[in-house]
């Protein structure tokens, strides 16, 4: 704050009264007691005491920072998304992040990264909120928190657990090719900067002759993939545990601003009944045989936030920001998502979470939404409700009403996706092992694995381990348990 007058700095307390000391309470005497009257001093307690907001349940360690992206390539024939339109340059925000640490783990933990964008475009906030991997553990939503309860503490004695990690596992066939991912090379990225981003979720695109299209998303970076060995990764948990948000904050401090090239794969939307992979399994890619990358923009990362919990922890992604030319697909995974995001965040930031700096869409807002704890901006309409006669927003049918959906009909039942004909549990798996895997790479991801299985995993727990690896792949299932047998 500072005095108009002289022009001189000064404390002041949190509505702008002058503050008397910024060192010494109010007592009688040098001695005290301290006075109930310090109101100050009583406000810097109650508020230190209320400077956290709760952490993310998951993805609570992360970085993040500002920048735009701009489109390259004419994609107006699979969509009529104005974020994707020729020429077009949208503000955005993205966050990097850790899946199971706590706020104060280290960077450079074996982990999927979190990689969430989200584009503030001219039809309001569009947010994806994708992994640095293709493809995720399980299939279902109804399995996503037991899944997550694995990799994180026992309620016992409040470790982190192998054994119980390989359990979930083995009893969970699905997750065979993100486990075989996450415990190859990729596992551990060198930064943040050298990773790639996936949607990872099948999406919907609709163009503006209301044609629709499948899309998987694929942000690649510009810097190139590097990754750390595990000696190199428990080094630096220990060195310097923050080491993937420093390096993202420097560079960008330093005017080596990082990029990524959007990329999309499109498959015609007749194509998904009868493509030999489930289009819409979340453990399954589509391999770019099939369907090759086409070219989309350059999503570049170049202002640091001002105030960190201003602006990447009070961050709110939601995969439910889907916008005009955009929408969701049967995968019941992103459909469990779209619920579960704006409920953590009416939680962890509160109702009003929208209208914070990194959340408010840069579109404006006309929505009949008011009150609330903490909201500050006035409702838009003295009429709060619709339809109304004194002038309230209407929603512009016209252009805006169409339905980004696919029919549907049946019995209600709880069953898996029907399986296609190339759909199994084991075989993307092992074509990551034998096709994209060189000699190298497989020698680490056997030291890996029994490395991680040498380390407090229970022995019926362990050979269920050694059987899932041979389905992946026999001869890489043969080596572990070689390791791991003394061999
Ligand atoms: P391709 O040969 O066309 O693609 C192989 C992919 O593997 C490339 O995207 C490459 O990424 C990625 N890759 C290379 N090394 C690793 C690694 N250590 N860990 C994880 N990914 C790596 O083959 P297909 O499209 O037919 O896919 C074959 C297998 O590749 C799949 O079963 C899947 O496991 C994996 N994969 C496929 C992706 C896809 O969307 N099709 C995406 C990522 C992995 P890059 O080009 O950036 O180097
Ligand atoms: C964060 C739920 C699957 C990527 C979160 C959060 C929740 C959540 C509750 C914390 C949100 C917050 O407090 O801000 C779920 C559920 C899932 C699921 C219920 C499955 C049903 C996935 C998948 C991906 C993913 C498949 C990636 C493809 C992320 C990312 C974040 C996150 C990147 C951090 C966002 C940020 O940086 O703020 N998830 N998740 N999640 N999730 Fe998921």
């Amino acid at each position: 704050m500072t005095d108009s007058a002289q022009n001189t700095p000064y404390t002041t307390n949190n509505v702008g009264i002058p503050v008397a000391s910024d060192e010494h309470s109010l007592t009688i005497g040098d001695t005290g007691p301290i006075l109930l009257q310090d109101h100050y001093l009583i406000e810097k307690m109650a508020q230190f005491n209320r400077e956290r907001v709760p952490e993310r349940v998951v993805h609570a360690k992360g970085g993040g920072a500002y920048g735009t992206f701009r489109v390259t390539n004419d994609v107006s024939r699979f969509t009529k998304a104005a974020v994707f339109q020729p020429g077009t340059t949208t503000e955005t925000l993205a966050r990097f992040s850790t899946v199971a640490g706590e706020q104060g783990s280290p960077d450079t933990w074996r982990d999927p990264r979190g990689f969430a964008v989200k584009f503030y475009t001219e039809h309001g906030n569009y947010d994806l909120v994708g992994n640095n991997t293709p493809v995720f553990f399980v299939r279902d939503p109804q399995k996503f928190q037991d899944f997550i309860r694995s990799q994180k503490r026992r309620p016992d004695n409040g470790l982190r657990d192998n054994d119980m990690q390989w359990d979930f596992w083995t009893l969970s066939p699905e997750s065979a090719h993100q486990v075989t991912w996450l415990m190859g090379d990729r596992g551990v990225p060198r930064t943040w900067r050298h990773m790639n981003g996936y949607g990872s979720h099948t999406y919907l695109w609709v163009n503006g002759g209301g044609e629709k299209f499948w899309v998987k998303y694929h942000f690649k970076t510009d810097q190139g993939i590097e990754c750390l060995t595990q000696e190199e990764a428990d080094h630096l948990a220990g060195e310097d545990p923050d080491r993937h948000r420093r390096d993202l904050w420097q560079a960008i401090e330093g005017g080596d601003a990082p990029s990524w090239t959007l990329h999309v794969q499109v498959m015609p939307f007749d194509d998904a009944p009868d493509y030999r992979f489930n289009p819409f399994d979340l453990t399954k890619v589509w391999p770019h045989g099939d369907y090759p990358l086409i070219e989309v923009g350059r999503l570049t990362l170049d202002r640091n936030p001002e105030d960190f919990f201003v602006h990447i922890e009070q961050a709110a992604f939601e995969p439910s920001n889907l916008v005009p030319g955009i929408g969701p697909s049967p995968d019941k995974m992103l459909l469990g998502r779209l619920f579960s995001y704006p409920d953590a965040h009416r939680y962890r930031v509160g109702p009003n979470y929208a209208q914070l700096p990194p959340n408010r869409p840069h579109s404006g807002v006309n929505s009949y939404a008011k009150d609330g704890p903490m909201r500050y901006e006035p409702s838009r309409t003295a009429r709060p409700y619709a339809p109304n006669s004194y002038g309230g927003p209407a929603a512009d049918t016209a252009r805006f009403g169409d339905v980004a959906g696919w029919h549907a009909s049946g019995e209600m039942v709880r069953e898996a996706y029907r399986l296609h004909r190339e759909d199994d549990d084991w075989g993307q798996a092992g074509t990551l092992v034998r096709q994209v895997f060189d000699d190298a790479a497989r020698d680490r991801l056997v030291a890996t694995v029994s490395g991680h299985l040498l380390n407090g995993v229970s022995a019926p727990v362990l050979s269920r381990a050694l059987q899932y690896w041979r389905n992946i792949d026999k001869a890489t299932g043969d080596r572990i348990a070689a390791r791991v047998n003394g061999g």
